[in-house]
């Protein structure tokens, strides 16, 4: 999709031409200057200017969020920083390959390796073996100046909170691509069949790059359901599933203020996930991304936006 074409542009222009304000947008919508008589705002990004300079650096890092988050006593998944060797002025001088090598061996079902700073499940690898590992740091350092490592966890459902001022305004669920086995067709014949064309390019991609070819070919037996992907990201393939009132939305909705407290952040998406039961912080992202809930829900998302924006002109 073309930047100029995002649903938060979109949202934006829709609010000024509301609200009579006057809207330029430049660098393909990557930056958004709004204009109220004398009085201007910009937008940049997925950024509307509400968050401190601080609240934004640190949610946008991961071991930082949950460095913070962990004195704060809001429950979240640990990130292990370790900084490229390209910065070894920076680097303790035991190096960082042993200390990795030792998450691994403390996590049994594995470690999750990522960029420090990424978005959207790029670079975000699964491993259980030394090759593996090293293949993956040698993937992320390629491009990333910082990587981080999480235990592997075995999560049950992921959830986005977009909070604003300590007030959840969005609440969903990421349900992962999946296929049950009917003992005849192999995993890929079974994707190809049940993913709708439309989304075949977001979810099969992930599939190509987590399972080999014996894996692809292998007949599933039947009545076993398998994940397409392990990850929740909605740019594979996971799709947004409004929570309704309840106990599971108020235990997110919660979790999330408190993070987004502890963050000092205004407006965020915070992802919460379920792991042994228990709801934990994964990440806090201060851009607010809702380019695919906005298909299902464009309501609920220009109202979102607009919300922000009514405290961005406040
Ligand atoms: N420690 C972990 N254990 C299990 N799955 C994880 C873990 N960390 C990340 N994931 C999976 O990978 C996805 C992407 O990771 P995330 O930390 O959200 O990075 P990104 O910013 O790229 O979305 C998550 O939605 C989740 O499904
Ligand atoms: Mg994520």
């Amino acid at each position: 999709m073309l930047n100029s074409q995002r649903i938060f542009v979109q949202a934006i222009k829709t609010y000024c031409t509301e609200h009579g304000l006057a809207v330029d947008v430049c660098a393909d919508g990557w930056l958004i200057v709004m204009r109220d008589g004398a009085r201007r705002k910009l937008a940049f990004a997925y950024d509307l200017g509400l968050n401190s300079a601080v609240a934004h650096r640190i949610a946008n890092d991961k071991s930082a969020t949950s460095d913070v988050l962990a004195l704060s006593g809001v429950a979240c998944v640990p990130h292990t920083l370790f900084l490229n060797p390209e910065l070894n002025a920076f680097v303790p001088p035991r190096g960082s390959w042993e200390a990795m090598l030792d998450l691994l061996q403390q996590s049994p079902g594995g470690i999750v390796v990522k960029p420090n700073e990424g978005t959207s499940g790029k670079s975000v690898f699964w491993v259980t073996s030394r090759p593996a590992l090293e293949l993956a740091v040698k993937r992320i350092f390629s491009t990333h100046t910082a990587l981080a490592v999480s235990p592997y966890l075995d999560i049950e459902d992921e959830v986005r909170v977009v909070m604003l001022d300590g007030k959840p305004l969005v609440v969903y669920a990421k349900d992962r691509p999946a296929v049950t086995g009917d003992g005849r067709r192999s995993l890929l014949a079974l994707a190809l069949e049940s993913v709708p064309a439309a989304r075949r390019s977001s979810v099969l991609p992930g599939l190509f790059a987590d399972f080999d070819r014996a894996a692809l070919d292998a007949i599933v037996p039947a009545g076993e359901r398998r994940l397409l992907n392990w990850r929740h990201n909605l740019e594979s393939g996971a799709e947004p599933a409004l929570l309704q009132e309840g106990g599971t939305r108020d235990a997110c909705a919660a979790l999330a203020a408190d993070a987004a407290e502890a963050i000092g952040i205004r407006f965020a998406s915070v992802d919460v996930v379920r792991a042994n039961g228990a709801w934990q912080v994964l990440e806090v992202n201060s851009g607010v991304m809702m380019e695919a809930l906005s298909s299902k829900h464009p309501e609920l998302v220009q109202a979102t936006y607009s919300a922000a924006l009514r405290e961005v002109f406040a």
